[in-house]
């Protein structure tokens, strides 16, 4: 089962890079490549640096403190310090708005 979340603005988001958001128990961060949003856990799964430090290219985001590399859309780590792979969530957009799904 799915508990989805209405976590922000999809304009908002699509307006910039990337997206802090949260939602309760969870920290989330929303990229916007090409007109979709991903949404990945805000915190890199090595060592918990905030992933919005980091940098995004294409649909691989970098981690700012030992410069890991993830997939958005699968979460696989594409270089960097070995470590899990990256939490990501599926997202839905209704009626302007970004809901992220967590699996309960
Ligand atoms: S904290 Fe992200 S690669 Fe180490």
């Amino acid at each position: 089962m799915t508990l989805w979340h209405d976590v922000a603005d999809a304009a908002a988001v699509l307006s910039r890079e990337m997206l802090e958001a949260e939602a309760p128990g969870h920290a989330f961060l929303l990229l916007s490549v090409s007109g979709e949003i991903f949404a990945v856990d805000a915190v890199c799964p090595h060592h918990q640096a905030w992933l919005s430090m980091g940098h995004l290219d294409g649909a691989t985001i970098a981690c700012p403190r030992h410069q890991g590399r993830f997939h958005i859309a699968t979460g696989r780590q594409l270089g960097g310090p070995a470590c899990p792979p990256l939490p990501t969530y599926p997202v839905r957009v209704v009626a302007g708005r970004v809901l992220v799904g967590v699996g309960l």
